[in-house]
């Protein structure tokens, strides 16, 4: 699997897989499966969040596959129902507590503001839980930051006032829903993209049935998945892609035998941005709250 031997570098020197396994819960119910499949095929850096409720399985897949915790990339995520500096720092201690670890590789902030109000006081609120993801890494809990559904000017806040820089900026992106902006102030500020949802969540109305991914399927032989893939891979961002069925887990790593034109990009980039799968940092956050019973 030449995929798994690809990285991106980041901003503090270290590297990251170009790929990695996206846990949300929604079809895992209680399936340790998928990401006992992930592992035992190649996959080592695995998304999740406190919201999701698949922390514990991704610690105990990790545990039982015997593969020392270091080979292991794990990013978790602080909910905004769970962020502040004194929430932050409990909220860590729980995500570990769920995984049996006893630090993260990634954390980053879930999401920039609260949904639905105003919510006037985003811009203290992520400061106050970034100084507090700071400490986290002083006290060796977390190895680098992140965020997560930052717009540029929900960045700019943290990079105007940060100790220590965001390495990267989960968003969703994928042909339709491209982003440019976002990802272009990414780039200048030595973040790098990643994607979430890169398969626009596998919906007939996000990117599959797109007549553009359909010819260049064609073309290469390849599924729209792997073009969706290729295409976010080639523009320099990171994927997680999320599956259940072992034949799509493998096949998501077969991306390194094409490789799309400077045209085509140009196509995908300029396709019609309609796929896009209705949440918004500024106005349409999901409106749910982390599981109490989730210990
Ligand atoms: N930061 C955030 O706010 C945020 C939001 C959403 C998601 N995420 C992260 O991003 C990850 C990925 O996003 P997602 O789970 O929403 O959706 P996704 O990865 O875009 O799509 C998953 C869907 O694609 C299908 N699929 C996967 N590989 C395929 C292939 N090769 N061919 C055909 N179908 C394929 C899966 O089917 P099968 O299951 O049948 O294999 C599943 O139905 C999440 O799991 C989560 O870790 C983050």
């Amino acid at each position: 699997m030449e995929m798994l031997k690809e990285f991106f570098t980041l901003n503090d020197g270290s590297t990251i897989p170009k790929i990695g396994f996206g846990t949300y819960h929604e079809q895992f119910g209680n399936n340790l499966d998928p990401i006992r499949t992930a592992i035992k095929v190649g996959y080592r850096f695995f998304d999740t969040a406190s919201l999701y409720e698949t922390e514990k399985y991704l610690g105990q897949a990790v545990k039982e596959s015997g593969i020392p915790r270091e080979e292991f990339i794990i990013e978790t995520k602080v909910w905004y129902d769970e962020m502040g500096y004194e929430g932050t720092k409990a909220a860590l201690d729980r995500s570990l507590r769920r995984l049996g670890m006893d630090y993260v590789d990634i954390y980053l902030i879930h999401w920039p503001r609260v949904t639905g109000a105003p919510d006037e006081n985003w811009k203290e609120r992520d400061l106050e839980t970034w100084r507090a993801m700071e400490e986290l890494v002083q006290a060796g809990k977390v190895r680098r930051l992140g965020l997560s559904n930052f717009l540029p000017h929900h960045l700019k806040n943290i990079l105007d006032n940060c100790t220590i820089k965001p390495v990267v900026d989960q968003l969703e992106l994928h042909p339709g829903y491209s982003q440019e902006a976002a990802v272009a102030y990414c780039k200048a500020n030595d973040v790098v993209p990643m994607a979430w949802s890169p398969l626009g969540r596998g919906r007939e109305n996000a990117t599959i049935g797109n007549a553009v991914l359909v010819r260049l399927a064609e073309k290469y032989g390849k599924s729209i998945q792997q073009i969706n893939l290729k295409f976010l891979l080639q523009k320099g961002i990171i994927v997680i892609p999320k599956a259940t069925s072992e034949a799509h887990i493998r096949a998501n790593l077969e991306l390194t035998d094409f490789a799309l034109t400077e045209e085509e990009i140009s196509m995908l980039s300029c396709m019609p941005q309609t796929a896009w799968l209705g949440e918004h940092p500024d106005f349409y956050i999901p409106d749910k709250q982390t599981n109490p019973d989730n210990i």
